[in-house]
């Protein structure tokens, strides 16, 4: 079966970085010139997303904007010869199809995913988490749908990390069956150091069967007084197999100052228009 739908779940506070996220949702924070969560969105459609949720909140309706024409603007720069620049912005409104539902309680990203139960109907779904900035030469999502399709169960996009940081990841232990891929027999969601089963964390990248639905809508707060995706993934582990991939590419947890600013000073190193410049810029201040 096709993956043809994927949530991002957008709704979170973004408390790690403020002040900046107090009035402006973290997933529009740019990275060199365009916002966090449109990398994602390119990320989906080049794996072949056609309809895409984002779970928003009250208080990031700059994210519904941002997809939407901006008429005025159209005109003004018609008006000034600027054409290229409105195909540009066009090409964002046109990306896929985008819809949006509000999670109305903080109530942790199980719920957030169980109220995309609607949208997904009796499918399987990607879940891609926009804080989660993957940069790798086939995209981190397709590489989890081929997966999905060899395996045809719900996959885990996950990256090995310094075992003092499992306690801010959920955490998988299973049979390594080849190079990259586990049979997960565990999940824990952020544990200590010493009940950590693992250092094999859980990055923003998910391909899940629907039956998490029912499982979600049942399950219990976890860690943190949340409802936890983990959990509900440890529940349907009960009932079909689950694999974790490592996957190809660096991550930058773009939710921080510091991971922020990684991507940042990447991504406009690889902009052939703008290294140049930026480069000797650098080079002029790292002495
Ligand atoms: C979420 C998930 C966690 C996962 C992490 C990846 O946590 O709950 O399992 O490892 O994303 O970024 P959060 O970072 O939202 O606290």
């Amino acid at each position: 079966m096709n993956i043809k739908k994927a949530v991002i779940p957008a709704a979170g506070f973004g408390t790690r970085f403020l002040p900046a996220t107090k009035s402006v949702p973290k997933e529009m924070m740019p990275i060199v010139d365009k916002p966090a969560i449109q990398y994602v969105i390119e990320e989906a459609v080049e794996a072949g997303i056609e309809d895409i949720l984002i779970i928003t909140s009250r208080h990031k309706k700059s994210i519904e904007d941002y997809f939407d024409n901006e008429v005025e603007l159209d005109i003004l720069l018609d008006s000034k010869n600027k054409h290229e620049v409105v195909e540009k912005l066009k090409e964002i409104t046109n990306l896929a199809n985008i819809h949006f539902i509000r999670q109305k309680e903080a109530k942790g990203l199980g719920h957030a995913i169980w109220l995309a139960k609607t949208f997904i109907g009796n499918e399987p779904f990607a879940v891609i988490l926009p804080d989660d900035l993957i940069y790798s030469d086939t995209p981190c999502l397709k590489q989890m749908i081929d997966q999905f399709n060899k395996y045809q169960s719900t996959i885990l996009g996950v990256q090995r990390v310094d075992e003092d940081k499992v306690n801010k990841y959920g955490i998988i232990s299973g049979k390594q069956l080849s190079e990259k891929i586990f049979e997960v027999d565990n999940l824990v969601e952020k544990p200590n150091v010493e009940n950590a089963p693992s250092n094999v964390a859980i990055v923003g990248r998910y391909i899940i069967t629907p039956e998490i639905f029912d499982i979600l809508e049942n399950l219990q707060v976890g860690v943190g007084g949340e409802i936890q995706l983990t959990d509900g993934l440890l529940k349907l582990l009960k009932n079909q197999s689950l694999y974790a991939y490592l996957f190809d590419g660096k991550r930058y947890d773009t939710g921080n100052t510091k991971g922020y600013l990684e991507a940042v000073v990447d991504y406009a190193l690889k902009r052939e228009d703008i290294r140049e410049d930026f480069l000797m810029n650098l080079k002029s201040v790292i002495k």
